[in-house]
């Protein structure tokens, strides 16, 4: 569907910051560039700007950031650009009612998530969170909070003046096309179908490894860690969309119960078992492609005995019929070997193995470096003698002719749409810190096992494995 939801006024609260900057507006432009945005954008932020300012920095990003810029198609674009200074109170954001009138409105907060809360009050007391004639929707950004208890505290407060339905919570992940075709390619491939079980797979393994390190991020990483960064949020919705059963129609609704209800069947871990199910590990000093990098604790403005982790791991089990037995894998980590990320399904053997023993198929789902399928098939080796080798089935998703689109475009236009599919529901996110929660509790004590700045994280991460099965090395294709 063509969107242009000229009449969808979008407010970005926090329009000065690094965010709005680097990702929002050149998703934006690039909508708007293929034909698909046409919306006011309004810019909102305590700086003391005109709208010239506004659209002047904005433009100085946009020539950064998006290679198709040109002086004509900015011209036209920044026509669309409006903004509004104030701060985070109600009578500050009633400025807003001009732009917005009782029109369909978007308010993005682009702001620290400690504000989050403050932004949702501040906008329903301004009388902003209902459109006599236009839907109003909420988008936050994560993290969403920093517990399960302050989760539920976020909630609430969140809840006073939105309902759950015109909130969308953005995980970039989801915007992935990965992650988008996870759910596709299983619910469309028939041979698939018939396989995604306990009968046929033995374990998944969802890996995102980064060579990139703090990046200037240390006053929020050093508070979150990686569980908090990476597993509550991108890498359990991965798993979420590779374990759950398939919904009977597609609505954001279906979608979501399906997802809920494998959270829910995800095994508590225990203050005992964290040992058995969670690994954590923290760089040390070591090389990037050949170059020296300091450790974690060695970068600027980080403690020297900071405890936070830059790597972990986690072994869930999933406690329904359809998964039974299988283990699913979750890691990742800063400073690693390389930047590869996947979703990575081994199939069991065949019942009896004619040609050799321990002969498996993966599927394999690929982020990074470039986002593929690959399925490992075994073959034989041809010449005289009966040898078995594996050969790898791959294919692109996207043609080299076709457009990439950004996570961001992807969801943003979602937002204006009033697509929820691709945005958590909260009982999403309250499961998936119920799962971390007591691993995180066990965190505060002991320290994080160190691996070198450059390798495949830390060693104990095997210890997780069952017999018979280890991690993957990050960037193996398979042949
Ligand atoms: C972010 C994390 O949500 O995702 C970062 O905060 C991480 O630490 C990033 O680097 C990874 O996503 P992407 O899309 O940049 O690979």
């Amino acid at each position: 569907m063509e969107n242009h939801d000229s009449a969808t006024a979008f407010v970005i609260l926090g329009a000065s910051g690094d965010l709005a900057y680097r990702l929002l507006m050149p998703a934006i432009f690039r909508l708007y560039l293929a034909g698909r945005w046409s919306s006011p954008v309004i810019g909102y932020a305590p700086d003391d700007w005109d709208v010239a300012k506004f659209q002047d920095h904005v433009g100085e990003g946009l020539q950064q950031f998006v290679s198709e810029f040109s002086d004509e198609s900015w011209g036209e674009f920044r026509t669309l650009l409006h903004y509004q200074a104030g701060e985070l109170n109600p009578k500050d954001l009633s400025a807003l009612k001009p732009f917005v009138g009782d029109g369909a409105a978007v308010f993005y907060l682009a702001l620290p998530p400690a504000l989050f809360g403050q932004a949702a009050e501040a906008l329903h007391a301004a009388g902003l969170n209902r459109g006599a004639d236009g839907v109003r929707r909420l988008v936050v950004e994560k993290p969403f909070g920093h517990s399960l208890a302050t989760a539920e505290a976020l909630r609430e407060q969140l809840h006073q003046g939105w309902n759950e339905d015109q909130i969308y919570r953005i995980d970039h992940f989801l915007g992935k096309e990965t992650a988008q075709n996870l759910l596709v390619f299983r619910l469309t491939n028939r041979f698939l179908a018939s396989i995604w079980d306990a009968e046929h797979i033995r374990s998944v393994q969802i890996t995102y490894a980064e060579t990139l390190g703090l990046e200037g991020r240390w006053r929020y990483y050093d508070q979150a860690g990686a569980l908090r960064d990476m597993l509550q949020n991108h890498l359990l919705q991965l798993f979420t969309l590779a374990a759950m059963d398939a919904p009977s129609v597609w609505s954001a609704d279906a979608l979501h119960n399906h997802k809920v209800e494998v959270l829910r069947a995800v095994r508590s871990i225990s203050a005992e078992n964290v040992e058995q199910h969670a690994v954590r590990g923290q760089y040390g000093p070591g090389a990037i492609k050949g170059a020296p990098v300091p450790g974690y604790l060695e970068e600027p403005h980080i403690s020297p005995d900071s405890c936070t982790e830059t790597f972990a791991a986690l072994k869930l089990n999933v406690d329904n019929w359809r998964w039974h037995g299988v283990p699913f894998y979750l890691r990742s980590g800063k400073r690693m070997a390389h930047d590869y990320a996947e979703v990575a399904v081994q199939l069991k053997e065949v019942p009896r193995g004619l040609f050799g023993e321990g002969l498996r198929n993966w599927l394999i789902f690929r982020m990074k470096p470039d986002e593929r399928i690959d399925m490992v098939v075994w073959a034989k080796e041809p010449g005289l003698t009966l040898k078995m080798r594996p050969r790898v089935l791959s294919t692109l998703y996207r043609r080299e002719d076709e457009m990439e689109y950004s996570a961001y475009e992807q969801l943003l236009l979602a937002v204006l749409q009033g697509d929820r599919t691709p945005f958590p529901r909260y009982d999403e996110v309250e499961e998936a810190w119920r799962i971390v929660d007591p691993v995180l509790e066990a965190w505060t004590k002991g320290r994080p096992e160190a691996y070198a700045a450059g390798s495949e994280g830390p060693t104990g991460q095997e210890r997780l494995m069952e017999r018979g099965t280890s991690w993957r090395r990050l960037g193996d294709y398979g042949e």
